[in-house]
């Protein structure tokens, strides 16, 4: 039977601990001054706190103290601001505090508390603006989304707050990749409310899904799982949604569509919706651009002729082209001195970063809905993308310091 700590307002205490018992846990309603509660806690021995979600019952002191001892945190919100200041705090076990005792139970029973691991702690106000990284690929499934999700997962290992949004407006796909719902697209609520000038990192949070993993979680703002809801993300909204994003992320990755087209061209109305403005507009406020081909024949060819295009768009300084699956199977014999050898001789392109193919780690991904690093950590392309994100995102590692610095073990997951 597992023991719960109640830490409510009354009578929200009362009626929660009828509840407790009456399923089959033991409850304890605590009463006095929160630091003293605090201290008894760690010795405590509950399974479970409950508490209300505002300032006089939560603090990060507490949070601390649970997280190291084990135990499990709920919250329950009356209003907005103590949702807020639960989210400040960097905990989601938070539900209203109306809600039927079968969705607190349904928080109490289920997996693990979660790891709270630095990576999703509010930024501070006055910190530089976070980085965008934009990342596109021509026509033929290069490997855009594959290489945002694994781009995403490899700064949230590192520590830093991350944001996955899809703003493919063709075939928005990674909700589907990471086994998210999609049925309340992210990103395009965010749009709506960018629009209306009310989207806050309050708002962000609130309509973002969390993907959760033991390396570092982050943020996903799904797309549009129907394509013909473009018309929801307009220029201006995607570039007001990635304001919001620098002022809410250190790092926000953009998965993009392929297609460059500039619908201006087509339709004189100036102020007709354009169908690829989520992505041209994504890819001009980028830091930087992610450029993914194919290493195939095929895909090289339609890579090179993009990539003319994607220079009418943004400067060459801001691109890293990037080719994907490689493998001898389809270009023979030194894939990567002939990738390389056609993107200098027809491109004019140095560099490239190269990506080897793994069916069978990709697969295993997908079919768990996870990302490649939660699945196939030594894989060939995560190494590979561990890789990129080193030495073309990250900022360069200061010089080592001549005394050896303190390192801190990393403290287990708590057990359920
Ligand atoms: N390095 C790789 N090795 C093997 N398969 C890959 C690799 N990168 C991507 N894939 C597979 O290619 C398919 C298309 O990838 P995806 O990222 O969805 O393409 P896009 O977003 O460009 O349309 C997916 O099934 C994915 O698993
Ligand atoms: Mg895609």
């Amino acid at each position: 039977m597992k023991s719960v700590a109640l830490r409510l307002p009354h009578p929200l205490d009362e009626r929660v601990c009828v509840d407790l018992k009456r399923h089959g846990f033991h409850g304890t309603i605590l009463k006095g001054a929160t630091e003293r509660l605090v201290e008894g806690l760690a010795q405590s021995g509950f399974d479970a706190v409950i508490c209300g979600a505002g300032q006089n019952y939560l603090s990060s002191d507490m949070l601390e103290t649970c997280d190291s001892a084990g135990i499990k945190v709920i919250a329950l919100a009356s209003n907005d601001s103590e949702r807020r200041h639960a989210a400040n705090l960097g905990l989601y076990e938070v539900i209203d505090a109306a809600a039927p005792w079968p969705h607190i139970e349904q928080l109490l029973t289920a997996g693990p508390a979660l790891l709270r691991d630095g990576n999703d702690a509010p930024r501070i106000p006055g910190e530089p603006r976070g980085e965008v990284i934009a990342v596109w690929g021509p026509a033929g499934a290069p490997g855009r989304t594959t290489l945002a999700i694994a781009i995403a997962a490899e700064l949230a290992a590192e520590g830093h707050s991350v944001a996955l949004a899809d703003a493919d407006t063709h075939s928005g796909s990674v909700a589907p990749t990471l086994g998210l719902l999609d049925e309340a697209p992210g990103f395009a609520a965010a749009c709506r409310l960018a629009g209306s000038g009310s989207l806050t990192t309050a708002e962000l949070e609130r309509i973002s899904e969390r993907y959760q993993s033991p390396h570092g979680s982050f943020w996903v703002l799904t797309g549009i799982g129907r394509p013909h809801r473009w018309p929801e993300l307009s220029g201006e909204r995607v570039i007001a949604t990635i304001a919001a994003c620098r002022e809410w992320v250190d790092y926000t990755v953009i998965d993009t569509g392929f297609c460059l087209e500039n619908d201006d061209e087509i339709s004189s109305d100036l102020f007709a919706p354009r169908r690829n403005a989520a992505t041209i507009s994504a890819l001009r406020e980028a830091d930087r651009v992610v450029a993914v081909g194919s290493g195939d024949p095929v895909g090289l060819s339609r890579f090179l002729r993009a990539h003319v295009d994607l220079l009418e768009i943004i400067d060459a300084d801001r691109v890293l082209t990037v080719i994907n699956r490689i493998r001898s199977s389809v270009i023979g014999a030194n894939p990567a001195a002939q990738v390389e050898q056609t993107l200098r001789r027809f491109g004019g392109i140095e560099s490239p970063v190269l990506i080897p193919h793994d069916q069978a780690a990709l697969d295993a991904a997908i079919l768990a809905g996870r990302t490649l690093r939660d699945v196939a950590g030594k894989s060939a392309p995560r190494v590979a993308v561990g890789k990129l994100v080193a030495s073309h995102i990250l900022p360069r590692p200061a010089p080592a310091p001549r005394r050896r610095a303190k390192w801190k073990r990393r403290e287990p997951a708590p057990t359920p």
